[in-house]
């Protein structure tokens, strides 16, 4: 025959029964234990990874330095600026004159190549690599990608054109690629610094 007793922590205990109540809370209160355990160790945890992360004001500052004395007419070097892509190209003659020959006032986003360059470096151009409609990155940047319909930048994702200057031309687009804030220190390019 079955026999009952109470203690304080189990509800009721059957001596010679299956499953008990007792057992039960004990069960409740260990996996309780542990649970408020993982949360102290992930409460510990976070701040030692959010402290490992760059900080918003870190990363606003920080720049990409490139070295652009290597980099010859033609070519182009995909980088990474503050997380995003940058295209940083040595413009060709050609890509110089059909920039500085289109009508700036029939430009969505009007600008002349000048504006978007340094006077110093004038056949260097940087731009962020970040379609202004939704954010993908255009093709145009590694040798046989497609350029689109103006020879600079293309993105397939709704057929967005850039010209030679990076100026949208055709598609969705509403802005220009963005050009960031750099300078050019002899041959080096810093990238986030006027
Ligand atoms: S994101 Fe480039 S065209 Fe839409």
């Amino acid at each position: 025959m079955a026999t009952t007793t109470a203690t304080p922590d189990e509800h009721a205990v059957v001596t010679d029964g299956v499953a008990t109540e007792g057992v039960r809370r004990r069960d409740f209160i260990e996996i309780a234990a542990v649970s408020a355990a993982g949360i102290g160790g992930l409460v510990m945890v976070y701040p030692l990874i959010s402290q490992m992360a760059p900080s918003a004001d870190v990363l606003a500052e920080s720049t990409t330095e490139l070295d652009v004395g290597a980099l010859e007419v033609g070519q182009s070097i995909k980088a990474i600026f503050r997380k995003q892509p940058v295209f940083v190209r040595r413009l060709t003659a050609p890509e110089i004159e059909q920039a500085n020959a289109t009508d700036v006032g029939e430009l969505r986003d009007p600008q002349t190549l000048a504006e978007r360059t340094l006077a110093d470096h004038p056949d260097l151009l940087v731009v962020m690599g970040v379609c202004t409609h939704l954010g993908c990155v255009p093709l145009g940047a590694v040798e046989g990608e497609n350029k689109g319909d103006y020879g600079g930048y293309f993105c397939p994702c709704h057929g967005s054109h850039y010209d030679t200057a990076a100026r949208i031309r055709k598609g969705p687009a509403p802005l220009n690629l963005q050009v960031p804030d750099y300078s050019v220190n002899g041959t080096t390019l810093v990238i986030g610094e006027a």
